[in-house]
């Protein structure tokens, strides 16, 4: 059914926080952005007006989009920018998808403030699988900049290194909460009734970290994570990699009081190093309603980890199965088509201009770092237009090495523009390979547009190709849109490609992403009007080459 038909307004907002004024994108002068509430199986109608003086595309992370490709929203992969005054209509066509999910700009780092939840409740007479609860809270962890991170990069200026500023401080629900100076007042908090059980809807939609998350005194159930249903895991905190979602239950059984919910970052590439005092907490308060002495401060999360805790990140990840039961269903593909081992790296290109020969950081995927077109490869494909790109992305790494232990040798990157197809209905396993590059290790939450996959398997050092199958979980893998590939090891997935489109998949740490840390993949129709993807709309935003910004 259609849920609804939303107007969203993108234009510059002024907003203070860390004691600065700043003026930043936002939709609907809000940050985060507002919550998109629908169904299960609704079809929503998103109008996105663009007040800004650049260009700009939204993307509806984890919702699968069947045949739809021209609302998925990455720029020049599946749509060209909407450009300044101009409007759009995105088709959000919903599907399996249950619990938590979220949108966000995906045509440069304007997404740091542009971006919110989307929260999926039960179809009618559906229900949860697990009690009904007395009520449901969103909570969004975000970055905050205190430098502008401005989109208006031009072209030549790529030349050079161009990295993401490291977030200032991490908010939960815009705010840094009460551990920074300056935020005291304006700390999130969340009035609870004692004695219910609340479905939290969690989302990271930080740039540059993947993040734990705990509450003081009170124990966490997951039971949901990125739109798919998971067998109930009590926890004392959560990992959450950037564009990942959560759903989780607590129960306020506790003496009435005040109780921090806390994130802290947890950073693979530099665990040892000791962050700056507003960067390690992000804090908002769960007040229970009543009365009670308020004077003494809030209990903090003694669970958290501290933010170089490989230990906790990486046991909390390996314990998220699928809930696999009679009405939530898997499907976990068992006679694999197309094998690939795809190694990611931060690395260098070389570029030669006027002053000779420089090496630039580069991210890469089997030594290709993504260069965008000037024209979206969806409409490329879609119109047959040749030059766009190639459709020779490489099933493997061009040289072995040990990728987890050793300083890898001066690898060869080169930027190019090349895509993986497909054929409807192939059974694809990904084996992603972490590596110990040029530059620091880090894990990357590796995110795949269209599709949900299956996690069947995580582990460190290289991917061992004999005895390493033998240990993935095939009975109730969870079901995500992204994955944390752990440093220095691998990670496995699964997914039959029976979304004929044009798809993404790429590092979520926005830095990698801009270096490059990306490709598409293909997914050819399979032969019936049903099988294969829809017209595009009337109106698509027209490509100009001028438009090309940011994405090198
Ligand atoms: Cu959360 Cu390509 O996106
Ligand atoms: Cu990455």
């Amino acid at each position: 059914s259609i849920t609804m038909i939303l107007c969203l307004q993108l234009k510059e907002t002024n907003l203070t926080r860390l004691c600065l004024n700043k003026t930043v994108m936002t939709v609907n002068d809000s940050f985060p952005g507002p919550v998109i509430s629908v169904h299960r199986g609704d079809t929503a109608y998103v109008n996105l007006h663009n007040h800004a003086d650049f260009g700009i595309t939204i993307h509806w992370h984890g919702v699968k989009q069947p045949r739809n490709p021209w609302s998925d929203g990455p720029v020049y992969i599946t749509q060209c920018p909407i450009e300044p005054g101009k409007n759009f209509t995105y088709e959000i066509i919903f599907t399996r998808e249950i619990g938590t999910l979220w949108w966000h700009a995906h045509s440069d780092w304007t997404r740091a403030t542009v971006h919110g939840a989307i929260v999926i409740l039960p179809s009618e007479g559906m229900g949860y699988p697990f009690p009904e609860p007395d009520g449901e809270e969103v909570v969004v962890i975000s970055s905050w900049h205190k430098v502008d991170i401005d989109p208006d990069v031009e072209e030549e200026d790529t030349i050079e290194d161009i990295a993401l500023p490291s977030s200032s401080a991490y908010t939960i629900n815009g705010q840094p909460g009460d551990f920074c100076n300056c935020s005291k007042e304006s700390t999130y908090h969340w009035l609870v009734d004692p004695g219910k059980t609340y479905l939290i809807h969690l989302v990271n939609g930080v740039m540059d970290v993947e993040m734990f998350f705990a509450i003081g005194h009170h124990n966490l159930t997951v039971v949901g994570m990125d739109g798919s249903y998971v067998k109930p895991l009590d926890t004392s905190y959560v990992m959450i990699s950037p564009g990942q979602t959560m759903d989780i239950l607590v129960t306020t059984n506790q003496p009435a009081g005040r109780y921090y919910m806390a994130a802290r970052q947890f950073d693979t590439e530099r665990p040892d190093i000791q962050a700056d005092t507003d960067r390690q907490n992000a804090t908002a308060i769960l007040q229970y309603t009543g009365s009670y002495p308020n004077t003494s401060v809030p209990y903090f999360p003694a669970a958290l980890p501290t933010y170089g805790d490989l230990t906790a990140g990486y046991s909390f990840r390996s314990r998220i199965r699928s809930l696999a039961s009679k009405e939530y269903p898997i499907d976990v593909p068992k006679n694999i088509t197309t094998h690939m081992y795809v190694v990611a790296a931060v690395d260098y290109i070389y570029r030669t201009n006027e002053s000779g020969t420089t090496n630039v950081t580069a991210a890469s995927l089997n030594n290709a770092s993504w260069w965008n077109p000037p024209l979206d490869i969806l409409m490329a494909y879609y119109r047959n237009v040749s030059g766009i790109y190639t459709a020779d992305f490489p099933d493997k790494p061009p040289n072995y090495y040990n990728f987890a232990a050793d300083e890898l040798p001066d690898l060869i990157t080169t930027p190019a523009t090349k895509v993986k197809v497909l054929d409807y209905n192939e059974e694809v396993e990904i084996v992603l390979q972490g590596t110990d590059g040029i530059k620091h290790s880090t894990d990357h939450p590796m995110h795949l547009h269209g599709y949900a996959f299956y996690v069947v398997g995580y582990g460190h050092g290289n991917f061992n190709n004999e005895t390493d199958p033998l240990g993935f979980n095939l009975i109730d893998p969870p079901e995500q849109n992204t994955v944390s590939l752990p440093k220095q090891g691998w990670t496995a997935i699964r997914f039959r490609a029976s979304n004929p489109g044009v798809w993404l998949w790429h590092c979520h740490f926005d830095k990698h992403y801009t270096w490059g840390m990306n490709t598409v993949f293909i997914v050819k129709n399979g032969g019936t009007p049903e099988t294969s993807v829809k017209g595009p709309p009337a109106y698509m935003p027209p490509c100009k080459s001028s438009a090309l910004r940011l994405q090198k």
